[in-house]
């Protein structure tokens, strides 16, 4: 497939990386069909995709009529068949778990176009392994955005042991069309390039406050105002998802050892469901001002 060739676009998943590429996709123009197991999860992401238009346009960053256009390009579903029959890219961005995605890729190699590429936004599982299950391992790579979408301007685009030159040809012209900036990674290792440095930046800030040696307050204030970094590291956590947070780092323990143990407060977090910004409750409680990290 060549990047001139591509019009419609399917993203799997409409959760927050989901919806966040369906809009990136359609504010470049592409015929975008999102899709979901449940009409409750789709329409969930497709209000997200309208509230997320609709606040660029109130900052002027696009008219009001782009951001309408926008939307109209997003197609909502929940059958498989109908999200992927024309598609030149499918999008995967579904739940981290291997097996998850294995059962959505040998559903979609039935259904997908032959010549479509199959794009992962996995956060750290192997690219390899998850090509293998389909028919088209050197028409597979990943496609790696940072949350929010609309926000950020980086991709990783990542080698498989199987992925053609070709492939990422397209996919990196494909990235620098929605007007990111493409990093190829050149070899399948868990987390990546971005993950693999900032997964155990959260996870040591975690680990910091288990052991007393600092509050949240404090490491966030000395991360953010100190470091510089954009959000302060339990911010940070809350805004990539402690869920997600939590699926890399057992993914890295698994395969890269010890030092990426998960901290506890990351594990308990989870299991109480305060998985940050998108449940409204993680290491600050947003439906009370979110977090107030003192300078
Ligand atoms: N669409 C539209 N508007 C949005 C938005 C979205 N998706 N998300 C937030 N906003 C709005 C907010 O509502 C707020 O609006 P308000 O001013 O009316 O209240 C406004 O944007 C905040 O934007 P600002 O530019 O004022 O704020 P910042 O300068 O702090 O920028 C940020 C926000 C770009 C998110 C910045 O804080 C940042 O870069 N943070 C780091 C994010 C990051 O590192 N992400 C990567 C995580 S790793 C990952 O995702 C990988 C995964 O695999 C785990």
């Amino acid at each position: 497939m060549d990047f001139e060739d591509i019009d419609t676009i399917a993203v799997l998943g409409a959760g927050n990386m989901g919806h966040g590429i369906t809009e990136v996709a359609a504010l470049a123009g592409y015929e975008v069909r999102m899709r979901d197991i449940k009409d409750e999860f789709v329409q969930n992401g497709y209000d997200n995709i309208e509230w997320s238009l609709n606040k660029l346009a109130e900052k002027d960053q696009l008219s009001q009529e782009e951001a309408d256009a926008a939307l109209d390009r997003v197609t909502p579903l929940v059958d498989v068949q109908e999200a992927v029959g024309d598609a030149d890219v499918v999008i995967e961005a579904v739940p981290e778990k291997m097996e998850i995605k294995k059962d959505v890729y040998t559903e979609v190699e039935e259904h997908a176009p032959d010549e479509a590429i199959f794009a992962t936004n996995t956060s750290s599982l192997s690219i390899t392994e998850l090509s293998e299950v389909t028919e088209r391992p050197e028409q597979f790579c990943g496609m790696h955005f940072f949350n929010p979408p609309v926000r950020m301007q980086l991709v990783e685009v990542i080698t498989g042991a199987h992925t053609a030159e070709e492939t990422l040809e397209t996919v990196e012209a494909l990235a620098e069309d929605f007007e990111k900036t493409p990093v190829r990674v050149r070899k399948d290792s868990p987390g990546f390039i971005v993950n693999r440095i900032l997964v155990p930046l959260m996870n040591e800030a975690a680990w910091l406050v288990h052991d007393d040696v600092a509050t949240i307050a404090e490491v966030d204030s000395t991360t953010k105002f100190d470091m510089g970094l954009p959000m302060g590291s339990f911010e940070l956590s809350d805004q990539v998802g402690n869920d997600v947070g939590l699926h890399v780092l057992e993914y890295m323990h698994e395969v890269l050892g010890e030092a990426y143990e998960p901290c506890p407060l990351i594990e308990e977090k989870v299991e109480n469901e305060e998985l940050g910004k998108k449940t409204g409750q993680g290491f600050y409680d947003y439906e009370n001002g979110g977090a107030d990290i003192p300078a």
